[in-house]
């Protein structure tokens, strides 16, 4: 089936300005992109925009724990440390397959209406996480959680974490897996050496919290470059670091298999810090960004995120030309598909993956648009409640506020079973 967005201005994260355009999608890619003078192709569905509707490249959430909207709301204001020992941890002991699987519909249900169409997860479970987007239609870079505990407990998790990548990893182009070792404070360097081992001998990505708060860094024993090297971690095919809070841009690291993840809402909500986001951007530092669970942020909202990159490090850096809103869309969206190992996707242009937002720009805030400032108008005036569509793979996985791969109703109530059973 083709569908034609007809007169939609088109902007990605490559592009200063947008451009008014005709644009087709036919067999889940980008088939053809028109000036808008020119005739239309025909096609089974025309979404006509008439110059108030925009297409973005979906959003790529490069760090959460989808499940953890479960876990919303639980232990609010807590220092990071505190709130996983005393509120997290305990509640999770109590999560089952079939309510990690609810739990991550219903993060689902959130990140398709704020136009999310590819998610990084780290959580257990997995395979109930993989089934839970196949079924969908939606792309995941999945990894299980890694976690030190019970004599064995990290062998048996890094089984299941291969067991993932063998069963899943390429399905259908939706799904990518990589090892998940949860961070140096709750995995011991010795297996964090086996787990890099692991991973290059299956060619797999690592996904790891590093240096979130400024206590990890202290009680790291050693230099954070050092820690890198010894647990092998510079030598897997590729890295990609959640938060990297404390981590100096100074350090003498090479990028070419490195990605941060920033998270700006969760680092700021825990009280965490702010990573120093302008000095890894002048070194050309690839940075992804990401949400974290919504137990800490409390939302899994990228638009969000994109625009509090965009504000955060003008604030921070007193400089109102740090992170440009061109920028911050590239970061939302083609780094973070780019950094799970999906290609083709991220961007607008012909043969790329349809993975698409579609924005309805006919709305007071956006009074003044046009082709030059779409780019700031989306990240500063814009918000996730401007979007009418999200499409993976040329589908509607949200259109005008239904979902026609998902019963909401159904998995509305089955998360609200859930979280009742986990919090009794
Ligand atoms: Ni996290």
């Amino acid at each position: 089936m083709a569908t034609l967005f007809k007169d939609v201005l088109i902007l990605d994260g490559s592009r200063t300005k947008a451009q008014r355009v005709h644009m087709l999608v036919s067999k889940g890619r980008i088939a053809e992109i028109l000036d808008v003078n020119k005739t239309p192709p025909g096609a089974d569905k025309i979404i006509s925009g008439h110059g108030k509707m925009a297409v973005l490249p979906g959003f790529v959430n490069a760090h959460t724990h989808a499940a953890m909207i479960l876990l919303r709301g639980l232990g609010e204001e807590a220092p990071l440390m505190e709130w996983l020992q005393n509120k997290i941890w305990p509640v999770e002991e109590k999560l089952t397959p079939d309510y990690i699987y609810w739990g991550t519909l219903s993060a689902m249900l959130e990140m398709l209406e704020t136009g999310t169409t590819c998610f990084a997860d780290m959580y257990f479970e997995m395979d109930r996480v993989a089934d839970a987007a196949l079924g969908a239609g939606m792309r995941a870079a999945l990894c299980r959680g890694i976690t030190a505990g019970a004599p064995g407990k990290i062998e048996r998790s890094l089984h299941e974490n291969l067991d993932l990548a063998e069963k899943y990893h390429g399905r259908e182009g939706l799904i990518t897996i990589q090892l998940g070792p949860h961070a140096p404070y709750t995995v011991p360097l010795e297996s964090m050496k086996n787990i890099s081992q692991a991973a290059k001998t299956q060619g797999l990505g690592v996904h790891f919290h590093f240096l979130e708060t400024k206590g990890e860094l202290d009680n790291l024993g050693m230099s954070p470059e050092k820690y890198l090297e010894e647990s092998g971690l510079l030598e897997v095919p590729y890295l990609n670091l959640a938060h990297a809070v404390w981590l100096d841009p100074k350090i003498n690291l090479e990028s070419e298999n490195i990605t941060l993840i920033h998270n700006p809402c969760s680092n700021l909500k825990l009280g965490s810090g702010i990573m120093p986001l302008a000095s890894w951007l002048e070194r050309d530092f690839p940075v992804a960004l990401g949400t974290d669970g919504a137990s800490s942020n409390n939302r899994l909202d990228m638009w969000e995120e994109m625009r509090t990159t965009a504000l955060l490090h003008k604030g921070v850096n007193q400089d109102p030309v740090c992170v440009p809103a061109v920028d911050a869309l590239r970061m939302a969206t083609y780094e973070g598909a780019r950094v799970f190992g999906f290609t083709q996707k991220g961007m607008i242009r012909e043969g790329w993956c349809a993975d698409l937002v579609l924005v309805n720009l006919d709305k007071p805030h956006y009074i003044g648009v046009n082709e030059e400032n779409l780019a700031a108008y989306i990240v500063y005036a814009g918000s996730s409640g401007d979007i009418a569509g999200t499409m993976i793979n040329g589908k509607w996985l949200y259109k005008n506020g239904e979902y026609p791969t998902l019963d909401k109703d159904e998995i509305l109530q089955k998360a609200c079973e859930a979280r009742t059973a986990i919090t009794q």
